[in-house]
């Protein structure tokens, strides 16, 4: 089975017929000979194959190329822009690179990091780059690097992204065909607080109010509802949990402690925890508040409010922008499986998320309930 895709690469259109799970990395690299794009993970981790696709960065090692039909991809080789002359000049002044082994990725992430934020500073910059490993630990020459080009765009951040980005942001949106996500969507924000990404929804459940915050006080239910979440050793303040994470070559399985504490009078609640993937790759540390309202006689609003950080190999899924589609897409599935046990069903028995893996932050703020 092949299918046939169409790819404008560095302004040439492309046309190849390929096995559906070719990555784009291959793509570049064995069909068009774009050598530029380094491979060095495959797990969508290191961030060495990072090139521009729609003027945002995407990882070629696990995108898809039948996803990419239509699209258009900027690689190393074509990155000769005025903000691409700039950056590897700047690279090239700083000392920025070593081996070079990372520097294609590193001047994607660098491209986009100066299309959205002004002058960033030192913090915010090692911040944003954390989803891109150098081997040789040059960090210092590529932050100074990414700074110095930034205090020379002396234009705002809105302006810039107009020069630089070739069309809008469209978040990662994920074709859920199984047909079990039948809730409303949700409505909110993903924003950075410092190393924090924090992630605001209101949700929408069709069924009264008492009966939405009775199961959102019994933590072994509601967990139940969170898509690969299961929790153990529940007391009257406290849980532990697992979630599994899988998704193509990326698996994940986070294990971790909480505490939670409820307030049945006002239906709002909140929780913290932490946990450690079970390769001990990455921590994640979290907290959510959460308030449960009346909307209509047999309708309730679940306003949340979910924090979370995550250090380690996993640590580009901080990024807002990452985030937004996998969260939604993970929260409709929570809504479909908790409007499905309030009416007396059961929740889907799949219990692993098969899209991107960054979902795993957000699971893991939805098995963390508390009962009051
Ligand atoms: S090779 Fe793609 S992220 Fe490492
Ligand atoms: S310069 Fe060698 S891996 Fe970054």
């Amino acid at each position: 089975m092949t299918e046939t895709i169409s790819i404008t690469v560095n302004g040439e259109k492309f046309i190849a017929t390929v096995p559906p799970r070719t990555q784009l990395a291959e793509v570049l690299r064995d069909h068009l000979h774009l050598t530029g794009t380094h491979l060095g993970c495959e797990q969508g981790v290191c961030g060495a194959c990072t090139v521009m696709m729609d003027g945002h960065p995407v990882r070629s090692c696990i995108t898809f190329a039948g996803n990419c039909d239509g699209t258009t991809v900027q690689t190393i080789e074509s990155s000769d822009d005025d903000l691409g002359q700039m950056l590897t000049e700047a690279f090239s002044r700083h000392h920025a690179l070593q081996c070079g082994f990372c520097t294609p990725g590193m001047l994607a992430t660098s491209r986009d990091i100066l299309t959205r934020f002004p002058n960033p500073d030192e913090e915010l910059v090692r911040h944003e780059l954390s989803g891109n490993i150098c081997r040789c630990t040059g960090y210092q020459g590529i932050v100074a690097a990414i700074m110095d080009v930034g205090s020379q765009i002396n234009v705002p951040a809105q302006a810039r992204t107009e020069d630089f980005r070739q069309s809008a942001f469209t978040p990662f949106e994920p074709d859920d065909s199984s047909g079990a996500t039948s809730a409303p969507a949700a409505v909110g924000s993903v924003t950075q607080d410092k190393d924090w990404t924090v992630i605001t929804r209101s949700l929408e459940l069709n069924h009264p109010v008492g009966e939405v915050w009775d199961l959102f006080s019994d933590v072994s239910r509601v967990a139940s509802c969170v898509p690969g979440a299961s929790v153990s050793d529940v007391t009257e303040n406290a849980f532990s949990g697992t979630v599994e994470v899988s998704f193509g070559p990326i698996k994940a399985r986070f294990g971790g402690r909480g505490t939670y504490a409820n307030n049945p009078q006002a239906r709002k609640g909140h929780l913290s925890g932490s946990g450690a993937d079970k390769n001990g790759q990455s921590n994640v540390r979290g907290e959510l508040h959460y308030g449960i309202m009346e909307k209509a006689e047999n309708t309730s609003n679940v306003d949340v409010e979910f924090r979370f950080s995550i250090q380690g190999a996993l640590a580009q899924f901080n990024r807002p922008e990452l985030v937004t589609g996998f969260a939604d897409f993970l929260l409709q599935r929570f809504v479909a499986n908790c409007n499905s046990v309030l009416s007396g069903g059961v929740t889907r028995p799949e219990h692993k998320i098969g899209a991107f893996s960054l979902a795993f932050a957000v699971i893991k703020a939805w098995f963390k309930r508390g009962k009051p």
